[in-house]
């Protein structure tokens, strides 16, 4: 399956990377043809440094292109909802970076109308695909901690030199960039929850540089989540329950459990599989995905990628983060 990376910025190098390494480790079901930037230059550096067969200086162009099977969407959150119709318009099926989009409208608004055009369109939140979160579900089901009641999650960068973090225009902020990584490691442990609280602190241009997060469920159940967009975190998820807890280093690309006994005895360390880069899970998903006609992944539901939106879109009106780009009605887009 040909697949082509829109935006050729950090992240798109990182796919490119894992493409390549897929391939040199046997997997022939996909291959690196296309890049477009908005700059053909760009799109040109980008094919030479990573071995693309193509480079396009538009998006358009490269969707125009027959050949292409799917397209790798890496560029700001503010124009994701753009370029996943786009595409969609075009033919092509996607994978779409986190998050998704700015809000849960234009969720609903590019799903709907990317079933219509009958493609797959699935969010590539990484950690949704990856062998570990059937590892930590089974861990916890085992009853090793007995029941999970509390769940505490942070993960935080310096990432406010970067103007993609702190610019309004671009959906920037600390909740999109990474909050979403802390959400989804909670929900995926616990569900969807009954109460969602936030407060941040801002960066000077309006968006929310950290966040503390409350989510509860009626039965008592809370996660306490820390986002950073200013500091470096220790990236820690724990799941406490009542016979013990687990620690998952790395929330954002976990690479191992501590298991811990009521008297904070270490039972059992299990350790990730190995990984290329941790990306190819949602590239093989999605692979198999359009092989078998869906238009959705089971590893990342449409009704979870909405899911996700509606509780940051809830966590923003309460940290009063409004973006531009969403006073622009949805057909304003066509
Ligand atoms: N899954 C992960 O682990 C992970 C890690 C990092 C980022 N991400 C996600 O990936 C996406 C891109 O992040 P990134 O860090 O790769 O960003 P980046 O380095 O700034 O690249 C974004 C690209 O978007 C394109 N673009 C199109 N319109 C733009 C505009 N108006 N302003 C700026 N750029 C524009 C640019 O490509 P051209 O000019 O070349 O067309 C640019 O190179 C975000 O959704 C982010 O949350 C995910």
């Amino acid at each position: 399956m040909k697949v082509g990376i829109l935006g050729a910025g950090g992240i798109a190098g990182v796919m490119a990377q894992t493409i390549r390494l897929m391939r040199e480790n046997g997997c022939q079901d996909v291959e690196l043809y296309a890049v477009a930037a908005r700059d053909l230059s760009r799109a040109q550096a980008f094919a030479e440094a990573n071995g693309v067969e193509k480079a396009f200086g538009s998006y358009e162009e490269m969707l125009c292109d027959p050949a292409l099977d799917f397209v790798y969407i890496a560029t700001p959150h503010s124009h994701h909802y753009e370029h996943i119709r786009l595409c969609a318009r075009h033919g092509k099926h996607v994978l779409c970076e986190k998050a998704f989009t700015v809000n849960a409208r234009q969720a609903e608004d590019a799903l709907r109308y990317a079933r219509r055009q009958g493609v797959l369109v699935t969010e590539a939140i990484w950690t949704r695909y990856q062998p570990m979160r059937n590892i930590i579900r089974e861990t916890l089901d085992s009853g090793v901690i007995g029941a999970p009641c509390l769940v505490t999650a942070n993960l935080g960068y310096f990432i406010t030199p970067n103007r993609r973090i702190v610019d309004p225009a671009l959906a920037g902020g600390a909740l999109l960039d990474v909050g979403v990584y802390t959400l989804n490691f909670a929900e995926m442990i616990f569900g969807r929850p009954d109460s969602v609280r936030g407060l941040c602190t801002k960066m000077d241009s309006g968006v929310d540089m950290t966040d503390s997060i409350t989510l509860e469920w009626a039965d008592g159940r809370v996660a306490n989540l820390t986002a950073a967009a200013n500091s470096i975190s220790d990236r820690m998820g724990v799941v406490y329950g009542t016979k013990g807890y687990v620690v998952v280093e790395n929330i954002n690309n976990p690479q191992a459990l501590e298991i811990y006994d009521a008297k904070h005895c270490l039972v059992r360390r299990v350790e990730c599989p190995p990984q290329l880069t941790g990306y190819e899970y949602e590239v093989l998903e999605t692979v198999d995905c359009i092989r078998r006609g869906l238009l959705e992944c089971p590893s990342m539901p449409h009704a979870e990628t909405i899911h996700m939106m509606e509780v940051m879109d809830q966590l923003r009106a309460q940290f009063g983060v409004h973006y531009p780009c969403e006073d622009l009605a949805p057909d304003a887009w066509d």
